[in-house]
């Protein structure tokens, strides 16, 4: 297995060892502190807000003894049109490593291309890796073996259920997406699913049928307005109306189900009971970003 170097822009370039292995460097050091970023340098661009993904990784950082610089994508020449070629170009000369949260998968895309250093994805509007890696971890500290959960995932075929069913369909785990007809996961998304599940024997279903909650050992769900979707709220809050994560959903769930959510969690997705009630895993999920992004920046810089 050899991380170094490596640009970590979706899961699917990477194989299940390689996942697993992610997840356990950061469950064995957990809280250890190190100095082998020491006179390492760490960019951060950031194209959208963040609250986590962005402190969690400038954690991270610090306590592996290295820099971080936040930059604010309208603050940098990018917002006058310099190109994502010459932009990569140039932090390639001063950074060690780039994590990056953008609008447009391309765009970060094009960004690695011309990197010469490891490109971290921080959200796209494809794909949101980071996150996976750390909600699999919570899921194995809290259920177990991942093999025997069923993952349920209430929302639309965004960037958190894109990585969730790619990482699924890779380490051959029952995962389903429950979501309004219109809101499934893109096809191109959903074609390297099926092709991975082949080999890994993975169960992904998506349905528009919330009685797919039955049996589930983890229900997920994220906002149902992603960053970049707010001229299309008003639709999407009616199209999703009959899904928000209540105890009437969640009734046929296995009784120790645990409830997640990647945050920010609006007041539309889940009730107050359930967010803060005693299923609910959503801080030890939180703080596991911290973890894992420790764990990425270890073995790919
Ligand atoms: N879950 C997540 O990525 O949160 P932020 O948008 O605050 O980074
Ligand atoms: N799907 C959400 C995730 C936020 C972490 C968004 O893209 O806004």
């Amino acid at each position: 297995m050899n991380f170094k170097g490596r640009h970590l822009l979706s899961l699917k370039d990477f194989t299940r060892e390689e996942i697993l292995k992610i997840i356990e460097t950061s469950i064995k050091e957990k809280y250890k502190i190190e100095d082998i970023l020491k006179g390492k340098t760490i960019g951060l661009l950031f194209q959208k807000p963040s609250t986590r993904t962005r402190i969690s990784f400038e954690v991270a950082v610090n306590q592996l003894g290295g820099r971080s610089i936040y930059m604010n994508w309208s603050e940098l020449q990018l917002s006058r049109k310099e190109s994502l070629k010459d932009t990569a170009m140039v932090l390639s000369r001063y950074l060690n490593g780039l994590v990056a949260r953008l609008f447009k998968h391309e765009d970060l895309l094009e960004i690695a291309e011309y990197s010469k250093i490891p490109v971290i994805n921080g959200l796209t509007d494809l794909y949101h890796p980071c996150q996976i890696l750390g909600d699999l971890q919570t899921i194995i500290e809290k259920k177990g073996d991942l093999k025997k959960q069923k993952i349920v995932f209430i929302g639309d075929g965004n960037n958190v259920s894109n990585s969730l069913l790619i990482a699924s369909s890779i380490l051959g785990l029952k995962t389903s997406l429950i979501c309004p007809k219109g809101y499934e996961t893109p096809a191109h998304v959903l074609n390297i699913v099926k092709n991975n599940a082949r080999v890994s024997n993975a169960k992904i279903t998506i349905t528009n049928d919330l009685s797919e909650v039955e049996g589930a050992t983890v229900i997920y769900t994220d906002v149902w307005v992603s960053m970049g979707q707010e001229e299309e709220a008003s639709k999407r809050l009616r199209d999703f109306a009959d899904y928000k994560v209540t105890e009437d959903v969640v009734k046929k769930a296995a009784p120790d189900y645990i409830f997640m959510h990647c945050l920010p969690r609006t007041e539309h997705e889940v009730s107050d009971n359930i967010f803060y009630g005693e299923h609910s895993v959503v801080w030890d999920q939180a703080e596991n970003r911290l973890h894992v992004q420790k764990a990425i920046l270890k073995l790919l810089i």
